[in-house]
Parts: structure tokens; sequence; C-alpha cells
């Protein structure tokens, strides 16, 4: 998840609220309304809301199962104030789905400790699959080490943040847990307390570091360490996603539907799983040219797991490395793969897709094609478009009533 720019926090005085004053019936499912949202959110630690209509069938299906994973949560975690399971009527509460940028019914969302981010359940709509990852998002999403060693053989991945605490009853620490809970699924966090880690940390003092993916070598914050105020939960969230979010991700079959709402087109580097180079090159060439660009989804596709989208660009995995753009109406083919080597010629890519250039240049060149008498020579460098098939991957309407809201055209 990238927060950075879509976070909202909600400001406001915790009210408490018990569970018991809030349940209808016997129902283990709340209903949330926009009266009672703020004081549910802000009282516990995890709470999933259903976005639901009556009239949406994937609705009607999901409603007994999810009522169900409510009463075997609130068994396993009685206490108040760890988790609840609501639901929100998006036809009465209409500025609640508004809230919430909801697209599809049903769409599960998750509020950690009060906070509305982007983030939702996506897994199977099963009470077996609820309970477990209500149970995962519970758990302690910071591992503690007992030894040095144990840092030294740490697999870093795409990074890590470790914590060098005095001890675990530390408002500091309080705040690093939160956190950590809230990008539990986008970085990893380890933590060591006392004598163990005196030698890390200034005299008296906590301490946060992030090490980074060694397998690219320039990379700007291989090594850096956090300077801002250690118990303010907003500059501390800033800081871990943009230094452990890493700027390339890797594109699957299981995370497609939630990166394609991120609402941003894809640029990608199709690869063969036999050759890796390209992909550091690719992530290189990201990091060193465009560190800032915001406008796009940086990812690396395996060619054979997305051999249609490549088929379909008219190429096939004896051509890997291939870079294109999915904007989600069209695809747009980077003419040769060495060019990342040129600084610009990339950038020119993307921003000719946000000026139109690249649908432009097209349409010129189909009618150069068409027109015998054209000047413009057909061969040179025809920019090659073809129509999205990354956008098959977004949620579908075997699984979701989905919402009719059109973007702008790319
Ligand atoms: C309430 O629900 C629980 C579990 O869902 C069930 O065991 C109990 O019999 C129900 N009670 C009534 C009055 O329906
Ligand atoms: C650090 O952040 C906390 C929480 O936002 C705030 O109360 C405190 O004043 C900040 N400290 C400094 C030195 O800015
Ligand atoms: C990204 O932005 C930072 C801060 O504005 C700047 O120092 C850096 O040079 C920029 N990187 C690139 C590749 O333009
Ligand atoms: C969806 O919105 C478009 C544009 O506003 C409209 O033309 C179309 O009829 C709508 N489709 C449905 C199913 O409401």
């Amino acid at each position: 998840m990238k927060v950075v720019g879509s976070l909202h926090i909600l400001y406001s005085l915790a009210i408490l609220v018990s569970l018991h004053s809030l349940v209808a019936g016997n129902s283990s499912v709340v209903a949330v309304t926009h009266e009672n949202l703020q004081g549910i959110i802000d009282s516990n630690e995890l709470v999933l809301l259903s976005f639901y209509t009556d009239w949406c069938r994937f609705s009607q299906i999901l409603q007994p199962i999810f009522e169900e994973a409510a009463a075997k949560v609130i068994q396993k975690f009685p206490e108040n104030g760890r988790v609840i399971l609501g639901k929100v009527n998006c036809d009465t509460e209409d500025i609640l789905a508004d809230q919430f940028d909801i697209l599809k019914y049903p769409t599960i969302k998750i509020v950690r400790n009060g906070l509305i981010g982007n983030q939702e359940y996506r897994g199977q709509r099963s009470v077996e699959a609820l309970f477990q990852f209500v149970e995962k998002e519970l758990s302690d999403p910071i591992k503690e080490f007992h030894n040095i060693d144990d840092l030294k053989n740490v697999d870093v991945g795409y990074g890590i943040v470790i914590g060098y605490f005095i001890s675990k009853d530390h408002a500091e620490y309080d705040n690093y847990r939160r956190v950590a809970s809230l990008l539990r699924n986008d970085c990893r966090f380890l933590v060591g307390f006392g004598d163990l880690t005196k030698d890390l940390r200034p005299p008296g003092k906590n301490a946060l570091i992030f090490r980074g993916d060694p397998s690219i070598p320039n990379h700007k914050n291989q090594y850096s360490e956090y300077l801002g105020n250690m118990t303010s939960f907003k500059e501390l969230t800033f800081w871990i996603d943009k230094t452990c979010v890493p700027l390339v991700r890797e594109v699957t079959f299981d995370n497609a539907e939630e990166l394609s709402e991120e609402g941003l087109p894809f640029v990608l580097l199709f690869y063969n799983k036999d050759d890796l180079s390209p992909i550091q090159e690719f992530k290189n060439a990201i990091q060193s040219q465009m560190e800032n660009e915001t406008r796009v989804i940086f990812l690396t596709a395996e060619g054979e797991v997305f051999k249609h989208p490549l088929f379909h660009l008219g190429k096939s995995p004896s051509d890997l490395p291939v870079i294109a753009i999915d904007s989600f109406m069209h695809m747009y083919l980077f003419p040769r793969f060495q060019d990342i080597y040129d600084p610009g010629a990339l950038k020119k890519f993307i921003d000719d897709l946000f000026s139109g250039a690249l649908h432009y240049n097209y349409h010129v060149a189909q009618q150069a094609k068409e027109d015998l008498e054209s000047i413009i020579d057909p061969t040179e460098d025809l920019p090659v478009v073809h129509e999205s098939k990354f956008k098959d991957l977004k949620p579908s309407k075997h699984r979701y009533t989905l919402v009719n809201r059109t973007r702008d055209e790319l």
C-alpha cells in the first residue's frame, strides 16, 4: 500500500463504544452508520467493514458468512477494543460509501487504529479465511530478535526496518508498533531491546534504521536512519512508506486486482524467469532516473505468467525483456529495451502517455500506413498500441457488483 497522499487521519476524541450496546438483536456484526463510525474505529485496534447493498447478490451471499465469521472472531477475541466486524448499507450510507471510495459491492475495508487507508480484504469469502485473516492482522507485526547474530543473517528482501529500543514499555515503541501494524504488508519489522542493542543506539535513546534491498547497488536508501519525531505516527508512517515500499514491485495474479485499484497506469517489464538481469537493470534505471515519479506504478511481470498480454503486444517469450505501459484503456510498447540506459527515454515515454502523444502518434502512423502518398516513413519507430489486457485483472463482475463511475481516458 502506498499511503502517502491517500492517508486520511481522522482526528477526534476517542469515544469508547461498548460492543454490546451496538449489536442489534443476536447479530455479531455491528451496523455502522455515519453517526457511530468514528467511535467504533477510534476505540478498536482492527475494524473490518463490509460495504454492501441489499439488492447486490454477492452481498447477499457474503452476509451469512460474514455473520458467522464475526461470531467466531468475537469468541476468540472477546476483549473490548480488539476487533469489530461491521457492515455499512451503501444505499442509506452514501456519505460513508463516498468517504471510503467504494466502487464495488461487497467491499470489505480494513481500518486499523482509527486510520482509514485504502486497504481491503480480497481473500476468499469463507468463514475460515476471514477468521484467519483477522487472526493474522491481530498478531504482532514486529519480530523481536534476541541475538545480534540474527541480524547478520536476516533476509532483507525488498527492505527491512530495525528498531533498537531501550524497553518495550515506551511511547516511542508504541508508536513504532502502530505504524508497523498499518504497514505490515508492505515492509518487515524487527526490534531488539535493552543491553542487546545498547551499542547500536545513542546513549539513552531509541533508534530506527532501514536496510535496503542489497541487490540494488546504487540504492540511495541502502541504509538510512529515521531522524524524525519518534512519537509522531504521521511522520514515521510517511518515512517508512517512502523508504520501504519499493519503487518497482512484482505483479502476480494475486496482487493485480489490488494494484489496479491504485488507479494508476502500469509501466511493466516483462522478463524471462531464466534471465533475471533485466529486472536489476530496470530497477536501477527507475531508481536513478525516476525515483520521484508518482503518476504510474512500476512493475515487473514474469513473461510466462503474463504471456497473454505479451502475445497481445505481438511479442513472444523469445523477445523478452519487453517494456510496455498498460493504461487500462490501451497498451503501448516501449520500442527498445536498451533505451532504458538513455536518460530521459523512459521518462519521455511516460510523459507522452500523459500528454496524449502516444495515442496521437499512433493515429498519425496508422494514417500514414493507409495513405500511400504520405511522406512519413511508416517503418520508422511506429508507436505500437493495443487494447489493454490488464483491465481484465480489475475487480471482476463475477465477484462484485461494480459501481458505474468512469475515469478519464488516457
Ligand atoms: C445467538 O447466536 C448464538 C451464536 O451465533 C447462538 O448460539 C444462540 O442460540 C443465538 N441466540 C438466540 C436467542 O437466537
Ligand atoms: C512529536 O510528535 C508528537 C505527536 O504528534 C507531538 O505531540 C510532539 O509535540 C512532537 N515533538 C516535537 C519535538 O515536535
Ligand atoms: C527527486 O527529488 C529529490 C528532492 O526533491 C531530489 O533531490 C532528487 O534529485 C530527485 N531525483 C531525481 C531522479 O530527479
Ligand atoms: C455508466 O455511465 C456511463 C457514462 O456516464 C453511461 O453512459 C452508462 O449508461 C452507464 N451504465 C450503466 C449501466 O448505468
